[in-house]
């Protein structure tokens, strides 16, 4: 959702900010821009990719600026809309990432004033604003205007003359890298990995001053230290290793996370120790929350841990629940965000704070705000996602998600023991699933010749559908819907036929047999079945037309093989359709506003 960049120091400014935002275009890719201070501002912008810009543009000489790149919420993507964005006699340059729900009201008293605006975005108000109180103390300036500022920003200001970068947060990420006589800002690490392992974090309503030396960052007024984290993300994390496209590189590397993730918690013979055997919490009722790709982890894990603790779980989307009649508080809430920015994420996180409810965050991002809020933060270790679609954060997520439940099952030690030795197997069985790419890649191929698609399943795996479908639609803009497998018959049967096909994906648990009838449903109304199934599940076999085989693991670790497979099916029908996979249109990484 948008990405920002600074670099201040005694380099050039101009080739370093290109090569931040190109590692920063999974936020937001519609347009982008750069603009470089020395005697004067100069600004270049357009509504074209980081690499277009960079072949248009001029030598922008200086050693202060700052870039961005846009994922528009107001004013359509061209150049007029492209950040930064300055005052009129070109004095101040902003560039923002958020919503400034005030703008109008703003942009109104401002023109009275004789400001004049050029754009249809609501981040021109700020470049203004600044000027209106600017007397020569920016950092000043930009916390007067600020204070007339609603809604949602973080935000770099450069004015003429000044050697520093006034940097400030609210519901928006900034991490400041640290150098040797220089430092950079972005909205997200991977921008800055080439330069510096060194962060920290702003906190909300924090306003900071970058120099070459330094940062001093205050919040109301008064000096605040912010703590320095290390990152242990590698550049070689963020980069595409040889792969075509970062989203194929992240599906081969969930062997690898989950065996990092699984043993961040405890290393083979440790014992399961969670929260259940720290004493932390009662699992008694539990709400999950989260959004996009990790509202489906939400929905595994609430079968998961009604099946082995029988507690009652209630799941919802984050952006929904910051809406509802709350009437109940269950005691104990968990918020699942693989980037810890998303803004519904992190406003439902504050509501429970704020009801008195103690919030466990899963999280892939160290230092995130989602990790900073909450009462306690269950790490998954993914290393950086670039690509859009979630694919390796999502299997992350199931595994904090079996560690977490697994001390409260009510199954015997036994039962309990294998299944953790199946959990440590998982590796193994993913890769096998990774084997079978070129099967499945023969699929995706058949299905990319559809416009519309179903996705079917039951129980623990019915969420996978749903991700099935959700993956699809955003890499490969096929038309794709995930259904509960029941639920066909009460509406979209209306829509089967040849034209329609629909991918079903089958455990062996108690589902099976359901499954079965519905799968026969369908072809009784022609539409061509792809089954994802288990190894040597003949019964399946014989009444679809395409099979795509996973090795059989525990019922309820199929969710994992299975999103395996239709990570790979969304990939190669979304290659097949020549489509940008790693940035899909209108689409970003974390999406920080409402
Ligand atoms: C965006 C991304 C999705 C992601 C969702 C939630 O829509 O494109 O891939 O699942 O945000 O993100 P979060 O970081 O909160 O898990």
């Amino acid at each position: 959702m948008c990405g920002l960049v600074g670099y201040i120091g005694d380099k050039q400014a101009q080739p370093i900010l290109i090569n931040c935002l190109t590692r920063l275009e999974y936020r937001g890719y519609d347009s982008c821009g750069i603009a470089v201070s020395s005697n004067e501002i100069r600004v270049f912008k357009d509504a074209v990719r980081v690499k277009v810009l960079e072949k248009a543009m001029p030598r922008l000489s200086g050693t202060l600026g700052i870039g961005h790149t846009r994922w528009a919420t107001h004013g359509e993507p061209s150049q007029v809309n492209a950040h930064p964005h300055c005052d009129c006699p070109g004095r101040i340059a902003v560039v923002h990432n958020g919503v400034i729900n005030n703008f109008q009201t703003l942009r109104q008293k401002l023109t009275k004033k004789g400001h004049r605006f050029v754009s249809g975005t609501d981040t021109e108000v700020l470049p203004h604003l600044i000027e209106e109180y600017y007397d020569g103390n920016l950092e000043a300036s930009v916390a007067r205007a600020l204070k007339e500022v609603e809604g949602s920003y973080a935000i770099l200001v450069l004015a003429v003359g000044e050697p520093k970068l006034v940097i400030a947060r609210r519901d928006s990420p900034i991490v400041v890298g640290l150098g040797d006589r220089e430092n950079y800002i972005a909205s997200d690490v991977p921008a800055i990995l080439d330069y510096t392992s060194r962060v920290l974090y702003l906190e909300d309503d924090d306003i900071g001053v970058v120099t070459a030396s330094g940062v001093r960052v205050k919040n109301n007024s008064s000096e605040v230290r912010r703590k320095e984290h290390k990152i242990s993300w590698t550049v070689e994390d963020a980069q595409k290793g040889g792969y075509e496209h970062f989203m194929l590189k992240e599906i081969h590397e969930q062997p690898k996370v989950i065996r990092d993730t699984i043993g961040g918690y405890a290393a083979e013979g440790e014992p399961v120790v969670e929260l259940a055997a720290t004493g932390e919490y009662e699992l008694g009722d539990v709400l999950i929350l989260a959004c996009g790709t990790s509202y489906h982890a939400a929905l595994i894990g609430k079968y998961l841990i009604e099946e082995l603790t029988r507690t009652p779980v209630r799941t919802e989307l984050a952006s929904e629940f910051n809406y509802c009649g709350r009437t109940s508080a269950e005691n104990v809430s968990i918020v699942i965000t693989q980037s810890g920015e998303t803004a519904d994420a992190l406003k439902a996180i504050k509501r429970l704070r704020g009801e008195g409810c103690r919030v466990i965050v899963i999280t892939n991002v160290v230092g995130s705000t989602a990790s900073r809020i909450a009462d306690r933060v269950i790490y998954t270790r993914a290393g950086p996602e670039i690509s859009v679609a979630a694919t390796k954060s999502f299997i992350a997520q199931l595994m904090a998600l079996y560690w977490l439940t697994l001390p409260y099952s009510k199954i015997d030690t036994r039962r309990l023991d294998n299944l953790i030795t199946e959990l440590r197997q998982l590796p193994g069985k993913v890769q096998q699933v990774l084997d079978q790419e070129s099967v499945i890649a023969d699929c995706a191929r058949q299905l990319a010749k559809f416009d519309d698609v179903f996705f079917i399943g039951r129980g623990i795996n019915c969420p996978v559908a749903l991700e099935g479908a959700l993956k699809l639609k955003e890499v490969s803009y096929i038309h794709a819907e995930g259904y509960a497998a029941g639920e066909l018959k009460h509406g979209p049967f209306a829509l089967l036929g040849k034209d329609a096909p629909v991918v079903a994906v089958v455990a062996r648990d108690h589902t099976y047999e359901a499954m079965l009838t519905n799968i026969k449903e369908v072809k009784a109304r022609h539409s061509p079945v792809t089954a994802i199934i288990g190894e040597g599940d003949g019964e399946v076999e014989e009444l679809v037309d395409t099979i795509v085989t996973v090795p059989r693991v525990e019922p309820i670790f199929s969710p994992v093989v299975n999103a395996v497979a239709i990570q790979l099916l969304a990939y190669y029908a979304a290659r097949e359709r020549g489509c940008p996979i790693d940035f899909p249109r209108n689409l970003a990484k974390s999406v920080t506003v409402e």
